[in-house]
């Protein structure tokens, strides 16, 4: 074999070991979980784990509220959303089943939901209105019929 072709066979072989080590390292290492928030949850016990047993728009303080929320194939639970304009919104969310996304269209929500964790965003709605909510990961069949509206009054 030519010497060059040796070099850049060696070359080549050790960049795909350095990214292979690297993927590794990310994929056990940390864990392979969301960035963000890092609370974990049994995807199979939602429904009997708290907060989650009992999803639904809860008042929490002056003017702040907590919209405790299960998406699942292909759903959003609660699917009546109603909070004042103005207010401090947090979502708390996990999924049932597999990946779903959670946008709020016309504002920078964009959550990614993920089995096992819980995904945290929160948001004040200044303007009034209904806001249309898309399920933005593909989950299924019916991914494109996955969405809802928060109304703000
Ligand atoms: Cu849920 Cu797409």
């Amino acid at each position: 074999m030519h010497r060059l072709e040796e070099i850049w066979l060696s070359v080549s072989a050790g960049v795909l070991v350095l990214f292979m080590v690297i993927v590794g390292y990310q994929a056990f290492a940390l864990g392979m979980g969301p960035p963000s928030h890092q609370e974990t949850i049994d995807p199979q016990k939602v429904d009997e784990t708290e907060p989650f047993d009992e999803p639904g728009v809860y008042e929490t303080g002056e003017n702040e509220y907590e919209v405790v929320m299960t998406l699942q194939a292909f759903s959003f639970t609660p699917n009546e959303i109603e909070v004042p304009a103005g207010a401090e919104v947090t979502f708390t969310m996990t999924s049932k089943d597999v990946t779903h996304g959670f946008q709020v269209a016309g504002t920078n929500i964009n959550a990614m939901v993920m089995p096992g964790h819980i995904q945290k965003i929160t948001h004040t709605f200044k303007e009034p209105g209904n806001y249309l909510v898309l399920c933005n990961e593909y989950c299924g069949t019916g991914h494109q019929l996955m969405s809802t509206e928060i109304m703000v009054k």
